[in-house]
């Protein structure tokens, strides 16, 4: 893990009229971090990746990737530099091949401009040749290599979840934003999930995660930030986060007894 951060937050706030969805959010991300981001319904946990990802600029604040700022940069540029997301209710596209769902994805950094198709058929044709490929590379990485050739619609919620998740690594991200990858996963598909955000993480991609289920979150995260009402209210790693009074208090209550008496395996 590289001491630089790749991703640098400063006292971001947004308001939503009267109602302040994050309030003077401060935390760096680093390459090859998996850092969670938890706290109850409504902390702005949503809010600050929309805010990340350019759908909404900030109304305070400023978020840095790379030593630049990206803050009011509209959602193409922020993905042009390097950072992709996948959704908190998002499918495939019905009525695509895997592969397909997946070029889809692709086209922010990997489209041909209209000058590539000028100087020439050939070099686009081989250009596709290579994307598929990678897409294929893809696909096998979630693990979706025996149902390559369905059609989407096939697939089940879970393995929806994984492509989507393939399909934001074909932009070949620096920073990788995931709102609750693991919501609707049977177990197998988490354990799945895990060990491929792990190897995301360990190619040095920053990966910033927003998650409920701690028995998933835990053992994955190096770093956790926990927010309240749109406020931090606690950092630090896993083993922190769980015994700190005031994330007990605010979110994790009774279940924290079991998990800090969980070993950090799974
Ligand atoms: N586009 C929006 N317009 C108005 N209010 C919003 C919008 N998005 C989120 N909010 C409000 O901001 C607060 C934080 O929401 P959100 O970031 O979705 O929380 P979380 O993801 O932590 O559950 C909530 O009170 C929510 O109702
Ligand atoms: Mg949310």
């Amino acid at each position: 893990m590289s001491a630089i951060p790749l991703v640098s937050i400063s006292r971001l706030t947004k308001h939503f009229g009267g109602l302040t969805a994050v309030q003077d959010l401060t935390f760096d991300l680093h390459p090859g971090e998996i850092l969670a981001l938890i706290g109850p319904n409504g902390a702005g946990k949503t809010t600050t990746f929309n805010l990340v990802a350019g759908v909404f600029a900030p109304g305070e604040g400023s978020i840095a990737l790379g030593g630049e700022r990206i803050d009011g940069l509209p959602v193409h540029a922020i993905a042009a530099r390097g950072l992709m997301r996948t959704f908190q209710h998002n499918m495939p596209f019905a009525g695509m091949s895997l592969t397909d769902n997946i070029l889809v994805g692709c086209h922010t950094r990997c489209s041909d401009s209209l000058f590539d198709i000028l100087i020439g058929r050939r070099r686009v044709r081989r250009r596709e040749t290579a994307a598929r490929l990678r897409a294929a590379e893809l696909i096998k990485f979630v693990g979706l290599q025996d149902r390559i050739d369905d059609d989407v619609s096939a697939l089940s919620f879970g393995e929806g979840r994984l492509l989507e998740l393939a399909r934001a690594l074909a932009g070949e991200p620096r920073v990788i934003l995931l709102d609750e990858p693991a919501a609707g996963l049977t177990q197998p598909e988490m354990t799945r999930l895990g060990a491929i955000i792990r190897d995301i993480a360990a190619r040095g991609v920053a990966v910033l995660l927003i998650e409920h289920d701690m028995h998933f979150l835990l053992p994955l995260a190096h770093r956790v930030v926990v927010l309240n009402f749109g406020r931090k209210i606690a950092e630090g790693t896993p083993e922190a986060i769980v015994r700190d009074r005031q994330v007990i208090e605010a979110y994790l209550g009774e279940a924290v007894g079991d998990l800090a008496m969980r070993p950090a395996s799974a």
